[in-house]
């Protein structure tokens, strides 16, 4: 349904996105997964038209995203990664001019901002202006938007990025609600835990390179790489990036035999350019053990 032809960006000489192929099937939930800087919301904005591809193209059921973007918008939902409102309107107000932008009657757009508002928990704000909003509340105003128009395909960049524990429960439910209602969502991420739960698919990507793709099965089976659903907390990405480079992983300077049977032991990564790494795994390179693996011995999630 969505086919990614050797979509590429570069801004100058940087490279942000290698050329990248791939297919999302239809229905499917897709997770694109890397650090900062990966290149997910450069792909996405692509997706989105918002930003022009240096080469190649990306096409949703068969339209170009860019050639034809205002029929794939209307196909299409997008929570974007960072909240900007108009300071002059109303959470309520918003959904309503976004409604009628889409061509809904004023009525239509008044009633699906409402349900959507009192659906989110929004209800009792929906009269504030949209900018005092807290985080949390602005990612769920911006779910509502992207919702509006009842679109099949979802775009969603860092959902839960910058929002407290129940914000971030709350949104993960409502995607999943989402996904059981049928929708296809692409979903990008920085943490492991939430496209594993969430994802049929994942992409891998890193300094706008495509490092793997496939279900979490296939990753998992895959012997090069460690088990994805074991690594848990900060250092995860950090672990995958150095597995990924060639750095050997060892605890207290013995390698970790495969297949890894866990990294409650404060992993650390060796070798070189293993890269910039979080903050739990920086200490696990200095020999401390990690906050995500002290967390993980806990039995707590590594997140906020
Ligand atoms: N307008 C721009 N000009 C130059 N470089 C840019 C521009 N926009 C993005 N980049 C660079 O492109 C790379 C990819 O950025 P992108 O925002 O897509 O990453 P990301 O995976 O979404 O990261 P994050 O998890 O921080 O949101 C980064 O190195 C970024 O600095
Ligand atoms: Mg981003």
């Amino acid at each position: 349904m969505i086919e990614f032809l050797a979509l590429s960006k570069t801004y100058g000489a940087f490279r942000a996105l290698a050329p990248l192929t791939l297919t999302v099937s239809k229905g499917e939930m897709f997770g694109f997964l890397g650090p900062n800087g990966a290149g997910k919301t450069t792909t996405i904005r692509m997706m989105m038209s918002i930003l022009v591809p240096s080469g190649g193209a990306v096409r949703i059921a068969g339209l170009d995203c860019h050639r034809d973007a205002a029929e794939v918008k209307r196909h299409v939902g997008y929570l974007p990664d960072s909240p900007i409102f108009y300071d002059y309107l109303r959470g309520r107000e918003i959904l309503q001019f976004i409604g009628e932008m889409h061509g809904l009657t004023r009525a239509e757009s008044q009633l699906r901002a409402q349900r959507l508002m009192a659906e989110l928990g929004l209800g009792e704000v929906s009269e504030e202006f949209a900018v005092n909003y807290s985080m949390g509340m602005k990612k769920k105003l911006l779910l509502a938007r992207a919702l509006l128009h009842d679109p099949q395909v979802m775009y969603l960049d860092e959902p839960t990025a910058n929002v407290d524990p129940q914000a971030r429960a709350f949104l993960l439910d409502a995607v999943r609600a989402l996904r059981a209602r049928g929708k296809a969502i692409v979903y990008a991420s920085h943490y492991m835990e939430e496209v594993e739960s969430l994802c049929d698919r994942i992409a891998i990507i890193d300094h706008g390179r495509l490092l793997q793709t496939g279900t979490l099965t296939e990753i998992y089976a895959d012997p090069s790489h460690r088990r994805v659903g074991e690594l848990i907390g900060s250092p995860a990405m950090a672990l995958l990036d150095a597995t990924v480079r060639g750095a050997r992983l060892a605890v207290d300077g013995y390698p970790i035999p495969l297949p890894l049977s866990g990294l409650s032991l404060g992993a650390k990564a060796e070798g070189a350019g293993a890269g910039p790494l979080p903050d739990g795994a920086a200490r696990a390179r200095d020999g401390q053990p990690g906050l995500g693996a002290r967390r993980a011995r806990r039995g707590e999630s590594a997140r906020p």
